[in-house]
């Protein structure tokens, strides 16, 4: 039997990725919010899911260590995903990827500091539109740094806007739209084809009931 182990983070993905596994017969025999265990089994024999930091599945993937991957398309974009199928999205966890800075703040003219724990897809940005920025890396409260005089402008996440709000920001410019890839190892892409094809076809079939 060709085992199949597909890396998930805990958290939104997990939650949102949960369903559509279940339609592919792919249901956790345990709960990863109430166990400790890393290496869940599944009602499929065949398929083993992975639980990783979110920011670790396209490199799980790119290892060989897990065959499939659910991750961010930020997470993608910042790792790189060359060494990556990226076959599928499936259009959860959706976000934008934006700058944002104070309220009412100028506009900065010549260098600008820039908080983020997205240090590529910020320096891509701003090489693109010809800013020269000073990317400050943060690993997370990126909403703290123009508060508190690290920076002025922050690259994340946003959905609702509603941590940006609150703590006194507004959102900016659009980077990129986001949402949640199916990433596939190379070499299992060719050596587990057919039950990997089987897996992308079963997932496509439940996203177009969605739409
Ligand atoms: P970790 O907790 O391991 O540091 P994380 O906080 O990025 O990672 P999650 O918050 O679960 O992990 O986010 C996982 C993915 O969900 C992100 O990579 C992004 O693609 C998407 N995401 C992040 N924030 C939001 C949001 N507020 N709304 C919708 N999707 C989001
Ligand atoms: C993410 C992101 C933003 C927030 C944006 O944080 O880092 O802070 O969501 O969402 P909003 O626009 O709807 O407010 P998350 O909730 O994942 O917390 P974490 O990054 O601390 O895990």
């Amino acid at each position: 039997m060709n085992m199949l182990t597909i890396a998930v983070s805990k958290g939104r993905i997990y939650d949102d990725a949960l369903p559509l596994l279940e339609e592919a017969g792919i249901v956790p025999i345990d709960d990863p919010k109430k166990s400790r265990k890393l290496i869940l089994r599944t009602t499929r024999d065949d398929v083993n899911l992975v639980i990783i930091r979110a920011t670790d599945v396209p490199t799980f993937v790119e290892y060989g260590a897990a065959d499939i991957g659910i991750a961010g398309k930020d997470v993608l974009l910042e790792h790189g995903a060359e060494s990556l199928y990226e076959p599928l999205d499936l259009g959860i966890a959706k976000c934008r990827m934006m700058t944002a800075t104070p309220v009412g703040a100028p506009e900065i003219k010549g260098r600008i500091r820039v908080a983020t724990k997205y240090v590529k897809i910020a320096q891509q940005y701003f090489s693109g539109i010809g800013v020269q920025a000073e990317i400050i890396k943060l690993y997370g409260a990126m909403e703290l740094a123009p508060l508190v005089g690290l920076a002025d402008c922050i690259v994340d996440v946003v959905d609702t806007g509603n941590t940006l709000k609150a703590n006194g920001l507004e959102p900016k410019e659009l980077i990129a739209n986001i949402s949640s890839r199916l990433v596939v190892n190379k070499a299992s892409m060719k050596i587990k084809h057919q039950v990997i094809q089987g897996l992308l076809d079963q997932f496509k079939k439940t996203l177009a009931k969605r739409d």
